[in-house]
Order: structure tokens, then C-alpha cells, then sequence
């Protein structure tokens, strides 16, 4: 039930009001600099503070600063009714301080290291004048070719549950009404990550039953967590545009998640029905998205100019669009804003929070806990600090411009450190590396080959500094082949053909199908995009001064065409064995196995493990959590850090289930020697399904167990449930 504040508000509310409170706009009072969106009916600055004044206004977003905050807030505080403004801003990885992408820090299997990360984010955030953030991105995403898996916690249920649970706590700490307290989002409600064929803004459609298992979970954490608000997807859903889907966002959201907040459209998205071929026109649009379930409309202004008359002639009803107010004033007094408007808006923390040297620390920790080493033969790395000449190659060695990646909000590319200077700061002798690009990110560059192959001949061992642009992943830029651009690819071939020992560093947003001299070479690590701190953290791995820790939160597939793709597919009728993947008549590609390259955990450290001993309990009683306990031994010569984690699998049940599934995870750091037991607990509910009514359901019989600790450390088990 909404205050009596609130609801005193509504009685005095003209419909035209209610409309503007109901909509939010591109800030053009306080620009960031950078167009995120495409530009849609701009009215400029002073036009804006008229509407704000006008009470036309509910919240802008995208705009940065406690100066021009202010004046959008006076602004709003000279309306009839005095209601304040909320700001909002697509802050994913950081603020002015670029962290790793969120599917980086994913890699990090932590939890706890995400709450704080976000708990930072949240601090210079609001610094800096904002309330409100349009993250996390909650969306499962098993096909690497979209865009937006950079935004997220990459393929798996459990993963993206725990990691959007504790994102949304880092954001909104322990009280809303506090100044440092930053309203989450969790978006995009739902299923946007399984457009088809993976193109931006494709149609979605699946089951509900795989809508409920896969991509409703990390939602429903998220909401148990107090996530204030979310938004809908820009995509269809059966046919059905999400922005006019009631039974999504009305019965589900509302009915089955009991889903209290505020839903806001995509950008424009209300207006793009008529697009989609559902609405005829605006007005009809704009009916469409609030009878759904749409409470504030984003950018396209269609609630400001159409509901006022919609309610009049009987279109939609009074009651829908008081409820809709009802949730965004609610959503304003949680936020601490009736009771002091200017909260947020103090230039004193702006100057303390902005670039602190406590969120600097933060992001470096976080870039470093990201890095995967995929592969290292022969014990290449960690490299010795002295005594080697070292060749940086390719185009990301000394570039700051891609570093940060997408979505990167009011970073500024001038203040991260990139791979050469971040090795050179290592090296007892700076002298010892060169630096070569070698080519352009898409393009060759005159004379690069030559001068690569020089330097890769001069030097002891080649760092190979390659992948993906920071403009190649992030909304709108989804990919028919994930792959390292061509020229980079040339580049990597007559590296590798000089002989020298090359390690790879890797930038991607999303999962890359390698090939060729990168597959094959000797060293590999998956950097992604690590934000301003790329250069340290990157050169702290390679010289051993920290363990890689990371593991992926997405498979490496085998070729681009085997997306969409996730470990824990379902069986086929006729599943390849494990000894002859290739098998004549069982599934596979003609040119590729159902099998990843390096599948979704893949990642080791500069040392191995040895599990033994799995305890488990023959027989569990249906909803009983289910306790799994195993020896892990330290079997190599440095401290490291183990990922531990139990996959399980129903044998049989009434839908088939995945071949296999995460269900728990676990670190655990030891020394070189050292033995520990560690006991993880599988939820009671983990072990359900939905079954073919709608409901979830735990169905007798055997699960398969496998605990798991990288590669070549794995132990199975099984237990019954009754
Ligand atoms: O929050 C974003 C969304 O993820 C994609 N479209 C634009 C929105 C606001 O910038």
C-alpha cells in the first residue's frame, strides 16, 4: 500500500500530471558527452527545464553532474505540486571509474566481490548526482553472437542469479533513503537474451516453461534482493512485443513474482509497437504499453501527449494510470526525495567520491579477479620480471581508446592505464619491451607486419595483445561469425611462425570461436574488456604477482555456428559419446562436435588440484537440501585458488533436463601441500523443475553428481531423492 503522501498526491493530480510523472527523457540538461541512444525528438536544454517545470517530467536519465542536477531539480521544484525529479543513468560498470564488464566480473564466481564492486560503483555514482541505475543486466545469454552478453553474467541460471542478488544489494546498500544509495534495475524483463540468431532486437519465442527455469530466475533473485525497479524488453515474445504483453509483464511480474516496483519501458520501445506492426498509431501504442503493465514510458513521450486523453474518452481506465503514479511516488519516497529533493546533489562528495583512490583499488582487484588463463603450456607463465625481452604485438597493447568497452557511461578513455604501460611498470628494465601494433583493430596498417615480425624475432617472448574493438560488442552490435578480425588473425599467423613463445591476451565482449595460431597458442588468457586498471591488472597475472582466479561465465564454442550454445543443453535422442564425439549418426556438426572449447568454467591458476573423498547422501527427501562435501588438495608448487563446484543431473524426469547443471560453487584458497574439506549444500528447490502445467516440481529418482575443480579434477557421484 502506497503512503498517505502518496496517495494525497494522486487526489490533487491533474492528468496531465499523472502523464508526466509517467515519463522520463534523455537528459539534455546535464549531457554526458556521449550518445548512448539514437538521438529521438531532442528539445534541448532550455526547453526541458520548461517542461520540468511544466510538470511534464517524472525522471531523466543519462545526464551527469551535481551542478546541472541541481538546476534540474529547482527546476522540478517549481512545478504546481512540487514532486521531485528522480535521475537515472545506464551505469553497468562503473561511473566516471570503469570497472571490468560485467560479464568480467562474472569470471570471478564471487559474489561477495561483486557486492562491493557494486557498492562502489554506487558511491561515485551518486556522487555525482544520480539516484538511479538501469542495471544490473540480468539477462541469460547462451548465444554469443548478441551484443549485450558484455552487460551481463553470461550463461548460467545459478551465476546470474547469485551475481544479480548481489549487484542489486552493492547498489542499493542497506537503506534507499541514503545519499550513496543507488536504485537497481534489473533488466531486461524478459527473455531479450535469447533473440533469434542471436541479432539485436530480434523476435524471442520459447516455452514458458524455459522461460520460467532459465530466464525468470535471476529476475526473481533479483527482486528478493529489493530491486526498486525494472525494465522491459525491447523484443517481442511469441509475437507479443514485451512493452504490450500483459501476461508477461502484468500476470507474471506483478502475479507470480509479486513484483512491487516500477516497470519502465525500453528507449522508445513504447513507440516502436507501431513498428512491430502491433499498435496503429501512437495513441494506440501508448495504451497498449499501459495496459500491459508499463508504469513510465522512456523517451518516446508517448504518455505525456496521449494518456490525458485515452483516460477521457474512456480508452484506458483512471484506475491503471493511478496505479502507475502510485509506483513511481512510492518509488520517489523510498528513495528519500520528497523529504530532501537535493539528496545525491552535494559537489563536496562529488570531488571526494569521483576517481577516489579507494574505487581505484576496487576496480583494479575486480579487473584482476576477471582475467581466465585458458591455457599455459609448459609453465610459460607466470613470467620472470627480469632477463626477458619482451614484445607487446597487436593493436590493444598501447591503446587506451578499448579498454572500457560498452556502455561504459562518463569514463573518459584518458584516465586507464593499457598493457604497455602497465608491463612496463613490472620490468626491472623498462628497455626490455617493444611495442608494435602490427595492424589496426579491422584494418592493416602500412609496414605492421614487417615491423611485428622484427620485433617478435628480437624479443625472448611474444605478448600477443588482440580481439575485439570496444565498439564490436554491447547493444546493436551482434556478430554472424565471433571471431578475431582477419587482419589480427594474419597478424597472429606470422607471429606465431617466427617461433618465439607467444601468449595471447584476449579482448572480447562476449565468447570467441579461435582459430588457428590463437587456439594453438601456448599461452592463453581472456581479458575482455577490464575497464581503466586494464594495464595493471593484466601485467599483476602474467608475472605471478596475483593467481588467475577467473573462470569463464561462457564456453568458448568450437566455430561461430554453433551458437546458441550452454553447457547445460539437453540431451538429444541420439547424444555423440564422450570417447567418439564425431560418431556417424549421432548429433554433431559435420565439421564441428556438441562441444565447446573451452566449456563455461573453464580457467586454472598457476597451480592444480586433487579432489577426493565426495560425500554425499544416498537419499534425500524431496525439498531436503541436499549437503555434498570433498578433499581438495593443493598439488602444485604455488598458493592458489580453486573453483568448486557441483554440476548435477535428473536422470529421468517428465521433460528432459540438462545434460548437466551448476547447482553450487564454492572458493577455496590453499598452499602448495595443503588439504581442506569443503562442504557445499545444494538448495532443497535447486533439485525442481516446471514441469508441462506451469509448476515447479521436485520429481523422485536418481541425480547424477559431479564435483568438479578445473579440468582434470572432477569426482561423480549419485544420490535418490524420494
Ligand atoms: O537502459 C538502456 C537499455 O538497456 C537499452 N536501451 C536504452 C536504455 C536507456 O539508455
Amino acid at each position: 500500500a502506497a503512503s498517505s503522501r502518496v496517495e494525497a498526491l494522486i487526489t490533487r493530480m491533474t492528468l496531465a500530471e499523472k502523464a508526466g510523472q509517467l515519463s522520463c527523457f534523455n537528459d539534455e540538461v546535464r549531457p554526458v558527452g556521449a550518445v548512448f541512444n539514437p538521438v529521438v525528438d531532442p528539445r534541448g536544454r532550455d526547453a526541458m527545464l520548461a517542461d520540468i517545470r511544466a510538470g511534464r517530467v517524472g525522471m531523466l536519465f543519462n545526464g551527469y553532474g551535481v551542478a546541472g542536477a541541481r538546476v534540474a531539480q529547482a527546476a522540478a521544484l517549481q512545478s504546481r505540486l512540487r514532486i521531485p525529479l528522480a535521475f537515472a543513468a545506464d551505469v553497468l560498470h562503473g561511473c566516471r571509474t570503469i570497472f571490468p564488464i560485467p560479464l568480467a566480473e562474472a569470471a570471478a564466481f564471487d559474489p561477495d566481490l561483486s557486492r562491493r564492486a557494486a557498492r562502489a560503483v554506487a558511491r561515485e555514482t551518486t556522487a555525482g548526482g544520480i539516484h538511479w541505475t538501469f542495471a544490473p543486466m540480468v539477462d541469460v545469454a547462451r548465444d554469443q553472437r548478441w551484443g549485450r552478453v558484455a552487460e551481463g553474467a553470461g550463461e548460467d541460471v545459478l551465476l546470474n542469479r547469485v551475481l544479480a542478488a548481489a549487484r542489486v544489494e552493492g547498489f542499493q546498500g542497506p537503506d534507499l533513503t541514503r545519499p550513496d544509495a543507488l536504485l537497481a534495475t534489473p533488466k531486461h524483463f524478459v527473455g531479450y537474451g535469447a533473440v533469434r540468431g542471436g541479432m539485436e532486437y530480434a523476435a524471442v519465442d520459447m516455452s514458458m516453461a524455459e522461460l520460467r527455469e532459465t530466464f525468470v530466475p535471476p529476475f526473481a533473485a533479483a527482486f528478493a534482493a529489493g530491486a526498486g525497479a525494472t525494465m522491459a524488453s525491447f523484443t517481442d515474445f511469441g509475437g507479443v512485443p514485451v512493452s504490450a504483453n500483459r501476461p508477461l509483464l502484468t500476470d507474471l511480474l506483478r502475479g507470480e513474482l509479486g513484483f512491487d516496483g516500477v516497470c519502465v519501458s525500453d528507449y522508445d520501445a513504447d513507440r516502436e509497437l507501431i513498428a512491430h506492426g502491433i499498435a496503429a498509431d501512437e495513441a494506440d501504442a501508448a495504451r497498449l504499453a499501459i495496459l500491459a503493465g508499463i508504469d513510465m514510458s522512456m523517451q518516446s513521450g508517448l504518455f505525456v501527449r496521449h494518456l490525458p486523453a485515452l483516460v477521457t474518452s474512456g480508452r484506458v481506465p483512471v484506475a491503471a494510470v493511478d496505479q502507475a503514479v502510485r509506483r513511481v511516488l512510492t518509488l520517489k519516497e523510498r528513495l528519500g526525495l520528497f523529504d530532501d529533493p537535493f539528496r545525491s546533489i552535494d559537489a563536496r562528495a562529488e570531488r571526494r567520491e569521483t576517481g577516489s583512490v579507494a574505487i581505484r583499488r576496487t576496480a583494479r582487484e575486480v579487473a584482476t579477479r576477471s582475467i581466465v588463463l585458458l591455457r599455459n603450456d609448459r609453465d610459460l607463465l607466470p613470467l620472470p620480471r627480469t632477463g626477458r625481452r619482451i614484445a607487446l604485438i597487436g593493436p590493444f597493447g598501447a591503446d587506451r581508446a578499448n579498454l572500457n568497452g560498452p556502455w561504459s557511461f562518463a569514463g573518459d578513455a584518458t584516465d586507464g592505464i593499457d598493457i604497455a604501460q602497465g608491463v612496463r611498470a613490472m620490468l626491472a628494465d623498462p628497455q626490455a619491451l617493444s611495442v608494435e601494433a602490427g595492424c589496426g583493430i579491422v584494418d592493416p596498417l602500412p609496414g605492421g607486419i614487417e615491423r611485428a615480425v622484427a620485433a617478435a624475432r628480437a624479443a625472448d617472448v611474444v605478448l600477443l595483445a588482440i580481439g575485439e574493438g570496444a565498439d564490436m560488442s554491447g547493444e546493436g552490435n551482434s556478430r554472424t561469425a565471433i571471431v578475431v578480425p582477419p587482419v589480427q588473425q594474419a597478424l597472429a599467423e606470422v607471429v606465431a611462425a617466427t617461433g618465439r613463445p607467444v601468449v595471447v591476451l584476449l579482448r572480447h565482449g562476449r565468447a570467441l570461436a579461435l582459430d588457428g595460431a590463437v587456439r594453438d597458442a601456448p599461452a592463453l588468457l581472456a581479458t575482455w574488456f577490464l575497464g581503466e586498471q586494464t594495464g595493471p591488472a593484466i601485467a599483476d597475472i602474467l608475472f605471478g604477482v596475483v593467481e588467475p582466479t577467473g573462470r569463464l561465465p561462457v564456453s568458448f564454442p568450437m566455430a561461430s555456428g554453433q551458437q546458441p550454445w550452454s553447457y547445460d543443453r539437453r540431451s538429444t535422442g541420439r547424444p555423440a559419446p564422450d570417447s567418439d564425439p564425431m560418431a556417424a549418426g549421432r548429433s554433431h556438426w559435420r565439421d564441428a562436435p556438441d562441444r565447446a572449447l573451452y566449456p563455461f568454467g573453464s580457467g586454472m591458476g598457476y597451480t592444480r588440484f586433487a579432489l577426493s573423498e565426495l560425500r554425499l547422501p544416498a537419499m534425500v527427501a524431496a525439498g531436503a537440501a541436499v549437503p555434498v562435501s570433498v578433499a581438495v588438495r593443493n598439488i602444485g608448487a604455488r598458493t592458489g585458488t580453486a573453483l568448486v563446484r557441483v554440476d548435477l543431473h535428473d536422470r529421468v524426469a517428465s521433460r528432459s533436463r540438462p545434460v548437466r547443471q551448476m547447482k553450487a560453487f564454492a572458493r577455496v584458497t590453499l598452499a602448495p601441500g595443503a588439504e581442506t574439506r569443503v562442504a557445499l549444500e545444494i538448495a532443497g528447490d535447486a533439485l525442481a523443475l516446471v514441469a508441462s502445467d506451469g509448476t515447479w516440481r521436485i520429481e523422485p529418482g536418481a541425480f547424477d553428481c559431479w564435483v568438479n575443480a578445473g579440468d582434470d579434477a572432477e569426482i561423480a557421484g549419485a544420490f535418490e531423492v524420494r
